[in-house]
């Protein structure tokens, strides 16, 4: 959708603004040769140009509306579409694909109707000037042949006067037929400075520094964090992590674990003195150095349509074929690889993919340490996976949190047990804090949820 609003802008750009700005410039030069020629007759048609330009802008004006509506509906439909194709192997096992089919259909018919309401204006702009033109020329003549008549103006002057006239109005049918170009810019000129304003949110203030190493730590000071202004999301929250430590983050779905790593990246904005990276507010290190040193391994594991070597290069595209073999060893995914006939050259996809969630999350994990990160965010990174595989997550993340400060945010608590800190998050706020084994002797939210694993993992078993 974006890249369509674009494609609009750019057409505009390349092929009506010139038109149009031409089209203003003859109708400009024929008003003078008019009003020179014959002044009142020439007022009078100008008078009727002027009519027509309103009337014009009128409909330009009332067609934007529903070309604004066609747009906002292409793009829902798209999104939709976006959606069911995502969704197909659900969609086939649960047999609704005639349903699916017919969920396009609302959409369809909207898109429709707009689109024959705005393009019914667009297009009766170009036989209006025609007819209006022609009345005008009439009404130019029957002035002219009495002027004639009664000896006011010789027939030469009637006869350059009528052409001036017929000429006066095709700048306009220039105009109208790249009416709906404009619009379509316009709309989607409206869109992209929304998306744009969007990202402006979160942008280096002026004196903002680039991230330095971490020396003593990241730390949380009394945060408080909401998505929506009514409801407090994140309450008072406050926590240290030291440098080259490992901090794990536990507790109920829906607690803000997920939004606590966010705001780290600066993907929202905090008030002043609520994160610091050693001493400094994070609102005064720069976002794209902060970025930069931060690896975040997501909930949603992100597989790009490519090979599984540029989905492991990603972020640092020129990097050697021994750095890339080095990380995807170091996360256990190597062995896997080769045993692909085409190895790192076997091509991947987020849908169907010959990787398993586990092997993406392994791929994902290797494509953000190959950057380097002075910090690595993981997020769940063992849940939906086999017990190989946890076990092989388990094994790479001992070896690569051990380099750098690292935050963890686990369903399956048998992965984070060596953290140096576990804070327990419930509803926002932090509930318990420290190691297992202190966490274990204290009556609460931790211990149930460990023994509550432990006894399903070992009726599973
Ligand atoms: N972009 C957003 N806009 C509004 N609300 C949001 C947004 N993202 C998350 N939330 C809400 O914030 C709350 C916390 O979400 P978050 O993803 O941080 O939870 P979580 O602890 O990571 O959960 P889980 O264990 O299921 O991953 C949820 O109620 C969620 O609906
Ligand atoms: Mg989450």
């Amino acid at each position: 959708m974006f890249t369509n609003d674009i494609d609009n802008i750019s057409n505009m750009m390349n092929q009506a603004i010139d038109q149009i700005l031409s089209s203003l410039f003859l109708i400009i030069i024929i008003s003078f040769a008019m009003l020179n020629v014959q002044p009142a007759l020439g007022g009078v048609v100008l008078g009727l140009g002027i009519i027509m330009g309103i009337i014009m802008l009128i409909s330009g004006i009332k067609s934007l509306k529903y070309v604004k509506g066609q747009q906002q509906t292409l793009g829902e439909l798209n999104s939709n579409i976006d959606e069911k194709i995502n969704g197909m192997s659900i969609i086939i096992t649960n047999g609704i694909q005639r349903e699916t089919i017919e969920s396009f259909q609302p959409y369809n018919e909207k898109y429709r109707d707009l689109s024959i309401i705005g393009k019914t204006y667009s297009g009766m702009l170009a036989p209006v000037i025609q007819g209006f033109s022609l009345i005008v020329i009439s009404v130019v003549i029957f002035f002219g042949v009495q002027m004639v008549v009664r000896n006011t103006i010789p027939v030469g002057i009637l006869i350059v006067f009528v052409q001036y006239a017929a000429l006066f109005f095709q700048p306009f049918q220039q105009i109208a037929t790249h009416f709906n170009m404009v619009q379509l810019a316009v709309s989607g000129a409206e869109r992209v400075k929304k998306v744009m304003k969007e990202n402006e949110d979160i942008v280096d203030h002026k004196g903002s520094v680039n991230y330095k190493k971490l020396s003593k730590g990241i730390m949380f000071n009394n945060l408080y964090f909401s998505y929506e202004k009514e409801e407090q999301l994140l309450k008072n929250i406050k926590f240290e992590v030291e440098a080259n430590k490992m901090l794990a983050i536990v507790g109920p779905t829906g607690g803000g674990k997920t939004t606590i790593m966010k705001l780290l990246n600066k993907f929202y904005a905090v008030d002043n003195n609520m994160i610091f990276f050693d001493d400094l507010d994070i609102n005064n290190i720069s976002v794209t150095s902060l970025r930069k040193n931060i690896g975040i391994v997501l909930q949603e594991n992100v597989i790009f349509t490519g090979t599984i070597k540029e989905n492991i290069i990603f972020g640092k595209m020129d990097a050697t074929e021994e750095e890339m073999i080095r990380v995807a060893k170091k996360v256990n995914i190597h062995d896997y690889i080769m045993t692909l006939e085409q190895k790192y050259d076997t091509m991947a996809d987020n849908l169907c993919s010959i990787l398993s969630a586990g092997q993406k999350q392994l791929i994902s994990i290797a494509r953000t340490l190959l950057v380097d990160p002075d910090i690595l965010i993981l997020d769940e990174a063992t849940s939906n996976v086999d017990t190989v595989t946890e076990s092989n997550i388990k094994k790479s993340m001992d070896v690569i949190v051990k380099e750098r400060t690292s935050l963890v945010i686990a369903h399956r608590l048998k992965t984070i047990l060596q953290a140096d800190k576990i804070i327990v998050l419930d509803s926002g706020e932090v509930v318990q804090c420290g190691t297992h084994v202190e966490l274990l002797k204290e009556d609460g939210l931790y211990s149930e949820l460990y023994y509550n694993q432990f006894a399903s993992e070992r009726v599973c078993n």
